[in-house]
């Protein structure tokens, strides 16, 4: 049997049903969804519409429910075609009739959007904290490793030198903006709709106001109509999900490239790699492949849903039953994968021989336009004759460093001895000092700003 039955003579079909129920995948929401009934049957108590002892039946049979969940004794039935019918059709039979004045005034529509917006907000404060997590093991490797200079590229070719410290802490940058994003996501789904009815409104006299702060929501829906229809939060946070995914994807896109033998700047613990089943010798970094393969399914599920509303009537359709596999697939994928991505950090190990052997002359270019200049060259002329004495090196077969003082001061005569001094990549880092650069001294006092916003806790 069906709670909405009565008008019907005919029992759905086994192909209707598999293809309309939602409960193997939205069972995830009982937490939300009993929280939300104890909630709204105080509510309904303190409006006058239930007894206080008709009340205390159902917050207690809703505990029982719960607890049923909790220790997966929960028994699902024919017809338990979603989890807000699940929970009420076992609170009728553990409370009797009166499990039937639950629901007073309510719809699944304005109760479903009230469970998916409690769930979110807890799962969000799981996400806030992995992030967290993931900075830590950032910073902690960032620390460890303050006295490796590597090649910086740029189009994927030798650019300048900088840090490696430098480079990882770019990502916790991101990651540091991708929380803020997520407080804001926070926000945006902190709303009540609870007491919009299926529609209309509520006519029993709810206080929404009280079921707000009960539930911890910061606001409550000013339109119903709205409110049944709303999946605004769930778009926030699959845009956020997304953006988070191809950030994950762009450090293991980093590493997987400098984690191959003709790079093998960085190896990964075993831990986070697996082997060729035909192959001996592999060591494949699936942990990284995985983060960056995962940006695809992330963006699908963004775009999947906006296409879901794309057109999308006013009020409760059942095309929004579509949000919750996408939510719940971000979430799970994330809650996944971020630890792991921590763990890739934290064990990641660098060999620095092979990272210092491939820092070479050509990057420091820019330092030796940069000494012509503080001779007093304007920079473009500057950036012209060390192009000359690029293209010289390249010709004699030889380095920067090996270009004989004669040939620099044939293309210009302004270049002295100390043109040699340039040549120390050490020197080369220590000289980018201002704020931001890759400067030891400047990337200390990053690590500072970044310890400071570690010390806040993500609130959601
Ligand atoms: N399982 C439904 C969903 O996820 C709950 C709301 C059903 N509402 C309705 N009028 N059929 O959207």
């Amino acid at each position: 049997m069906t709670l909405w039955g009565g008008r019907f003579s005919g029992e759905p079909s086994a192909a209707m049903r598999q293809l309309n129920d939602s409960f193997r995948f939205d069972q995830r929401l009982y937490h939300a969804d009993i929280k939300g009934s104890a909630a709204y049957a105080a509510a309904l108590q303190r409006a006058g519409v239930i007894e206080p002892d008709e009340k205390d039946q159902l917050v207690d049979g809703l505990q029982q429910v719960q607890a049923e969940f909790d220790d997966g004794t929960f028994q699902e039935r024919p017809g338990d075609e979603d989890i807000h019918t699940a929970v009420e059709r076992r609170l009728e039979e553990l409370v009797g009739p009166v499990g039937g004045k639950l629901h007073t005034g309510r719809s699944r529509n304005d109760q479903v959007a009230t469970d998916l917006r409690l769930y979110l907000l807890d799962e969000i404060a799981t996400l806030g904290t992995q992030l967290k997590q993931l900075q830590a093991a950032i910073v902690e490797k960032a620390e460890e490793e303050i006295d490796v200079i590597m090649p910086g590229y740029t189009h994927m070719q030798h650019a300048q030198p900088i840090l490696f410290s430098h480079w990882i802490l770019s990502h916790f940058w991101k990651i540091e903006r991708d929380l803020e994003r997520l407080s804001a996501v926070a926000a945006g789904a902190s709303v009540l709709p609870l007491g919009s009815g299926a529609l209309a409104g509520n006519p029993f006299g709810i206080d929404r106001e009280w079921l707000a702060s009960e539930l911890g929501f910061s606001g409550v829906s000013e339109n119903s109509v709205d409110a049944v229809n709303d999946r605004d939060y769930v778009v926030e946070f699959l845009a956020w999900a997304a953006l988070v995914q191809v950030h994950l994807s762009q450090i293991a896109e980093d590493l997987i490239l400098w984690s191959s033998p003709e790079f093998g700047f960085v190896e990964l613990d075993d831990a986070y790699s697996t082997g060729s089943s035909l192959m001996p010798q592999k060591k494949n970094p699936d942990a990284l492949e995985l983060m960056r393969g995962k940006s695809g399914r992330m963006t699908g599920h963004l775009v999947g849903l906006l296409m879901a509303l794309k057109g999308l009537p006013s009020t409760y359709n059942k095309d929004l039953q579509e949000d919750k596999e996408a939510l719940f697939d971000a979430i799970d994928t994330l809650k996944g994968e971020l630890p792991v991505a921590s763990g890739v950090i934290s064990t990641l190990k660098l060999h620095k021989e092979r990272i210092f052997a491939a820092l070479d002359d050509g990057m420091l270019a820019t330092d030796i336009a940069d000494y012509l200049v503080r001779k007093g060259v304007p920079f473009r002329r500057s950036h012209h004759l060390v192009g000359e004495a690029v293209k010289l090196a390249e010709e004699r077969n030889c380095s920067l460093s090996e270009l004989p003082l004669s040939e620099y001061q044939q293309i210009d005569p302004i270049f002295s001895e100390d043109v040699y001094e340039v040549f120390d990549f050490g020197r080369s880092v220590a000289a980018r000092s201002g704020r931001g650069g890759t400067a030891p001294s400047a990337v200390r006092r990053q690590i500072e700003a970044a310890k400071k916003s570690l010390q806040k806790r993500f609130i959601p």
